[in-house]
């Protein structure tokens, strides 16, 4: 979910509108406002769908000087007009929004809310109400606030946002493991769950920590710790430009992030190494890893993807034994973990609930870590020991590209400087500057041919039912990928397999004419999976190869450039990426925003 809040400026209704613009990403399921003029008049607008649909709904009259407003991706209670933020209490008083979850909703119901009348079933609306109920018991409104916050139980997560209608210059705000930055404006303050929402009047924002309590009005920034301490905080600055979240010319934000892979690279080598070869990695960070026996990668969706590339170049270059866990297992299910352990969470957003948990438990246990992330001060980046960031600007397609090819990328760097630190051959051989490069004119080579890959999008995949993907080796972490990449955006059932793993039970699905498409890179393994794509062809399936230069035959439909045996993946994918954004434009799907999926899910 995204939320946002503002105090003191006289446009409320389109700062908010604004900000939720940029924080649809974060979920867009339903989305309401709440906005106030502090003479008397107020409104509560709400719509289940998205957020231009509560644009609609918005009235001329609609105006305030103060407001909140939410962007939903459902947890507790289906997406609906009820079900929608701003929350309020039963008396109308108390207006809120949240983001994250309340686990013990239901006992502070009964405990405390017997009687009252809820609108929807969300978990949300309990603090609203609560917050009605203490205040009606006598409290002040920041009495009852805070009241409120402290019968949430232990495994709750929040960022609130709270308007009391009888006092309406001052927001009410609470913050616990779900991303919330006050943004420093003149004049007025705005809040907000991401930087981005607010950059177009504001570039200084003022982190807030777990437990913290804050008032803030237009003139004013009143922080207390969990203890009812006052805290200071300095302000940071946000250096990212407004217009760098802009699609431009392009119709989605998703093809203009696979065009811009090759930038990246380019961009990424400028900052991780010098004109000599030498690395610009903090020496610090070398020698902790160094220090380690074992290297645990922890991830979700796409980017443990990429941490399965990571497996390959850290164990390759640097030598080090290296895990890939997904996060949502590794909290509840933990290996039995080596003598010196380190910790390395890939995560583009930086905020995924379940990355934080096992971070939070990681320290817990006093062992390093590094955060490798798209956003600079985002909670997992602060949390972590170390952080290295991908620079590849804001990613804004809820399925994720150039965040994956950057990830990737900066583990072959770091797994470079490594490599080169311990003395390894095999890491001096590796020129990353001239690889990535070549990479680089490789990614170009294929966004330049983009509409091949439309048509052939068209031939296979516009009407299919379900696909695969198969690989081997370096080439399977690929597949698994790339098939995300077409489900999460076309809806075709896809599975990555392990090209020799599919003839033992799954080759069943395959009927005439399910679309496999075969990604080989390796020389290694090419003939293997030559012979597995000729046992599903041999039972109907269109078969498209995605096939390194060297290894390829003249019927291959997809050629890809050569580069080095270990980034093939960074060259692999982006045909792959091509061929699910085509196949969702051309099935008619919202690319940006596939359904039921949030970019940055801030809950378990
Ligand atoms: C969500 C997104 C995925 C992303 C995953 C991990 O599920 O829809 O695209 O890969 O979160 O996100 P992170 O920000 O931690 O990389």
């Amino acid at each position: 979910c995204g939320i946002v809040g503002e105090v003191g400026n006289d446009n409320a209704v389109e700062l908010l509108i604004h900000g939720l613009t940029k924080l649809e990403y974060r979920g867009y399921d339903s989305a309401g406002i709440y906005v106030n003029d502090e003479k008397g008049n107020d409104y509560l607008v709400k719509t289940k769908g998205r957020i231009s649909e509560l644009e609609k709904k918005i009235g001329d009259d609609v105006h305030g000087t103060i407001g909140i407003a939410h962007t939903r991706w459902a947890t507790h209670g289906i997406p609906s007009e009820a079900n929608a933020h701003p929350h309020v209490s039963e008396d109308g008083r108390f207006y809120l929004v949240h983001n994250g979850v309340i686990t013990n909703f239901k006992e502070l119901k009964e405990e405390y809310l017997q009687g009252v009348k809820f609108v929807g079933e969300t978990d949300s609306e309990v603090i609203v109400q609560l917050v009605g109920h203490f205040a009606k018991e006598g409290m002040s409104t920041l009495e009852a606030f805070k009241k409120t916050i402290s019968v949430l139980d232990d495994g709750s997560t929040y960022g609130i946002l709270m308007i009391d209608r009888e006092n309406p210059e001052t927001l009410y705000i609470a913050k616990k493991k779900s991303p919330l930055l006050i943004g420093v404006c003149d004049g007025f303050n705005v809040v907000c769950s991401d930087a981005m929402a607010m950059l177009n009047v504001t570039h200084d924002f003022i982190e807030l920590h777990d437990g913290e309590i804050v008032e803030l009005t237009a003139n004013e920034i009143k922080i207390q710790d969990a203890n009812g301490q006052p805290v200071e905080r300095k302000t940071f600055h946000v250096d990212e430009d407004a217009s760098a979240s802009e699609k431009g010319a392009y119709e989605h934000f998703m093809l203009k992030e696979i065009d811009e892979q090759p930038a990246v690279m380019h961009k990424l080598v400028q900052e991780y190494t010098n004109e000599d070869g030498s690395m610009k990695i903090d020496q610090d960070l070398i020698n902790a890893i160094e220090d380690a026996d074992r290297l645990y990668i922890v991830a979700a969706g796409t980017s443990y993807h990429a941490g399965l590339v990571g497996h390959e170049l850290f164990e390759k270059f640097a030598k080090i034994p290296t895990e890939v866990h997904v996060a949502s297992e590794f909290a509840y299910n933990q290996p039995l973990l080596s003598k010196k352990p380190f910790f390395i969470f890939l995560t583009q957003s930086g905020e995924t609930a379940d990355s934080h948990q096992v971070l939070t438990q990681v320290n817990e246990a006093g062992y390093p870590s590094l955060t490798i992330t798209n956003v600079a001060n985002s909670t997992l980046s602060r949390e972590a020991t170390y952080t290295l960031l991908l620079y590849a600007g804001p990613e804004i397609a809820v399925a994720s590209t150039k965040a994956y090819t950057a990830q990737i990328a900066v583990e072959a760097l770091l797994a470079k400087a490594l490599g080169v630190d311990m003395g390894y051959q095999e890491a001096k051989d590796f020129d990353v500057r001239k690889e990535l490069s070549i990479v680089a004119n490789g990614m170009q080579e294929l966004v330049d041919e983009k509409h091949d890959i439309e048509k052939l999008a068209q031939k296979y995949l516009a009407k299919a039912r379900n696909a695969f993907y198969i690989g081997r080796a370096i080439d399977y972490d690929t597949a698994i990928e790339a098939a995300l990449k077409l489900k999460e955006v076309s809806y075709i059932q896809t599975e990555g397999f392990a090209a020799g793993e599919l003839k033992h039970g799954t080759i069943a699905l395959i009927e005439e004419g399910t679309p496999v498409i075969s990604i080989i890179t390796d020389h290694t393994i090419a003939s293997h999976t030559r012979s597995n794509e000729e046992e599903v062809v041999a039972r109907g399936a269109n078969v498209i190869s995605i096939v390194s230069k060297d290894l390829a035959k003249d019927t291959d439909q997809i050629v890809l450039p050569t580069v080095h045996p270990l980034l093939t993946s960074l060259v692999a994918i982006i045909p792959a990426q091509l061929l699910a954004y085509y196949a969702s434009e051309q099935r008619g799907y919202d690319v940006d925003k596939p359904r039921n999926l949030a970019k940055s899910v801030t809950v378990e």
